[in-house]
């Protein structure tokens, strides 16, 4: 697909088919988030592939998303942040949100790309996912991947986004107007 297209598609899909999607499409969308930039290149982040329906109902259950149940495949993103921690201190928590949500955006547009459906969910009950993937207790998770096909009739598109002239400063913050470019001699 083209790159600005798959940017475009990219939607938070919550009605899903009993599909099951390909074993080499689950391991592209992870290869995809593993190509994410890392402070300092460290492998920080782990990929929980989970199949078993009733791993995958505990979930839904601690994430409080009735829709998760549908996916027949999800991949719990967890990181360690013990060697980031060596190296960077103070900023270590920062940047392993940044890489986790540069790993987790590529592994969305690769599910797009391949025409699968997921959704970023964030909210969940920490300890019970944690319970259920025998999560220990130094590794934090950083998001619940559904992955599925989208329903036949699922007409999900992504939310409109705000208007670039709100967010878009020159110069300095919150100024919204560019100045013209001063033209030097008769040219
Ligand atoms: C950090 C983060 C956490 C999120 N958690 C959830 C969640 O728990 N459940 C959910 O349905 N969507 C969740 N989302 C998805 C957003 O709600 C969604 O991206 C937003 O509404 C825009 O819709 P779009 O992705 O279709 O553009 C989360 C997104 C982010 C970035």
């Amino acid at each position: 697909m083209d790159f600005d297209k798959v940017i475009k598609k990219r939607a938070s899909i919550k009605n899903y088919s009993d599909k099951k999607p390909k074993y080499d499409k689950i391991i592209n969308a992870i290869e995809a988030a593993n190509l994410a930039p890392s402070p300092g290149n460290i492998p920080i982040l782990h990929f929980i592939i989970v199949e078993d329906k009733e791993k995958i109902n505990e979930i839904a259950e601690a994430c409080q998303q009735p829709f998760i149940k549908k996916a027949p495949v999800i991949v719990a993103i967890c990181s360690d942040s013990k060697k980031t921690n060596m190296m960077y201190d103070k900023r270590t928590e920062k940047y392993i949100k940044q890489h986790a949500g540069a790993a987790i955006e590529n592994f969305l547009l690769k599910i797009t790309d391949m025409k699968l459906a997921s959704c970023w969910v964030g909210a969940f009950v920490n300890m019970e996912i944690k319970s259920a993937l025998k999560i220990p207790e130094n590794i934090d998770i950083e998001a619940i991947l559904p992955i599925a096909y989208p329903s036949k009739v699922d007409k999900t598109n992504q939310k409109p986004k705000t208007n670039l002239g709100n967010i878009c400063f020159f110069e300095e913050y919150k100024n919204k107007y560019k100045k013209k470019p001063i033209k030097i001699g008769g040219h």
